[in-house]
């Protein structure tokens, strides 16, 4: 079963794009594309950047500090320096409300 907790009204979502969110002590990145809302750690896994602040293209977000990129959609590392996956997060929208189960 899932544990959705709210974290955002929907009309802050970006538009082709990311955005931090802290909500209940979690540093959480939103990310919009194609019309779809994804959510993973806003903290990169190698060292201490948000990946709010890095470049979003098409479904990888390439860290700010050095360059790692992740998928959006699976967390998964898909580059040098990384060598381990984000964490990433079932996401809804009800109601015009985000929600994301942590699990
Ligand atoms: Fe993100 Fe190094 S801190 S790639």
């Amino acid at each position: 079963t899932k544990n959705w907790t709210e974290v955002l009204d929907s009309n802050f979502l970006p538009d082709d794009d990311v955005v931090g969110v802290d909500v209940e002590g979690r540093q959480l990145a939103l990310y919009v594309v194609n019309g779809e809302v994804y959510a993973t750690d806003n903290i990169c896994t190698h060292g201490h950047a948000r990946l709010c602040d890095g470049f979003l293209e098409d479904y990888e977000i390439e860290c700010p500090l050095h360059q790692g990129r992740f998928d959006i959609r699976t967390g998964k590392a898909m580059c040098e320096p990384l060598t381990v996956d984000l964490k990433s997060y079932p996401v809804k929208i009800e109601d015009g409300r985000v929600f994301v189960d942590f699990g």
